[in-house]
């Protein structure tokens, strides 16, 4: 079997080294098309390096731009990429630009399509990201499910057909850099107590007032906040002419994928906008406060390891020393194996 995966945005790239782990242990031929989406060394090129992904046997280069401009650059250039692979399956990850552009060059051309991590839904449509997952899972062969509610959601959506449950494989890369840092401790970021912090979603740098409520609210929290600074977040702050240095703000750079989780593992508290911190806060047991109307893994709320803070000036102090769940959440997730199911239901899917 040969499996063509296109990357192209950060958290793809952290989905993406668990899967080709699992097929570089098989007979099968897996191909890496980075789209260019990110291209920057810090939300690109150390991904690959930390998580040891074989380099990628394209890069289109496409950058950045206007979504209709970006995606369409992609479709254009994986038009006549994607052929020439000849693949059984092309494989599209999560919910980017990246993602909708393969989604449609595959169909297009009547090449069999994967999406990892189908069935994710926030039913926020002023989100990018909820037309890239929900129109790639309505293109999509098979739809490869990473929880029970995204099969459920699948199921009213008329696609129960094509959907197989196979796990989250950005548990498999979790759980494994956690207990890689066991063995390979890294000097730690700063002296704990801390907070850890993101901001990069549309929504949230977009709206200057809301940018500058967030800010302000975590610059006023009574212990370090160290932000993680996303080129989108610095980019918009200093069209604002905000300061990322006040009151508790420590900004730094964006974090290499181990950097982050040993981040987490030593951090009283996240406060994020991002869904694959979200979990990780999740998996590693740490509070974590999510600075949005709504989430795509609702299981993190439920268990209680996980609360929105939707508002512009939200008050995060109670949220961020709240007392810690006592209740056992189970494994949502799956058990840190994914990504062998992904190569396993590739495989018998195959030709059907
Ligand atoms: C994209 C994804 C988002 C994901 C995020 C992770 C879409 C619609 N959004 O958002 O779902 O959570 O990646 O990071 O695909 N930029 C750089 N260097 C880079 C990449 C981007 O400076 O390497 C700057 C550019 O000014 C660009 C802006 O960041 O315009 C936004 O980049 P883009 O790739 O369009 O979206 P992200 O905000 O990164």
């Amino acid at each position: 079997m040969k499996v063509l995966s296109v990357v192209g945005a950060r958290p793809q790239l952290v989905k993406l080294a668990p899967i080709a782990q699992a097929f570089a242990g098989t007979e099968h031929e897996h191909v890496i098309v980075h789209t260019g989406q990110h291209y920057d060394t810090a939300l690109s090129d150390r991904f690959f390096a930390d998580l040891v992904i074989p380099e990628p046997d394209l890069n289109l280069g496409v950058g950045s731009a206007a979504h209709g401009v970006q995606t369409g650059a992609m479709l254009a250039a994986l038009d006549t990429v994607l052929p020439s692979y000849d693949p059984d399956w092309v494989l599209a990850y999560g919910d980017t630009n990246s993602t909708m552009a393969t989604a449609l060059a595959a169909v297009k051309l009547h090449l069999p399509l994967a999406h990892l991590e189908a069935g994710l839904r926030s039913f926020n449509r002023r989100m990018p990201e909820e037309h890239n997952r929900v129109l790639t899972d309505h293109a999509a062969d098979l739809c490869l499910a990473p929880t029970t509610a995204a099969v459920t959601q699948l199921e009213r959506e008329g696609l129960a057909a094509r959907t197989r449950l196979v796990g989250d494989v950005m548990a498999d890369v979790c759980l494994a850099t956690a207990a890689w840092l066991q063995a390979h401790p890294l000097p730690p970021l700063r002296q704990p107590p801390y907070i850890v912090a993101t901001i990069h979603r549309a929504e949230n740098t977009d709206d200057p007032a809301r940018l500058r409520g967030l800010l302000a609210a975590l610059a006023g929290l009574p212990v370090p906040v160290v932000l993680s600074v996303h080129p989108r977040l610095a980019k918009r702050c200093a069209d604002l002419g905000a300061d990322l240095q006040e009151g508790a703000l420590e900004p730094v750079e964006p974090l290499s994928y181990p950097e982050m989780i040993a981040a987490v593992l030593s951090a009283e508290a996240i406060v994020t906008d991002s869904g694959g911190l979200q979990k990780e806060a999740f998996l590693l047991r740490r509070r974590c406060v999510t600075l949005r109307t709504e989430t795509e893994w609702p299981e993190t709320v439920e268990s209680g390891w996980n609360v929105l803070a939707p508002g512009k000036d939200p008050s995060l102090e109670p949220l961020v020393t709240r007392p810690l769940p006592t209740s056992d959440p189970g494994t949502p997730y799956g058990d840190g194996q994914a990504a062998q199911a992904v190569v396993a239901v590739l495989d018998e899917e195959r030709g059907q």
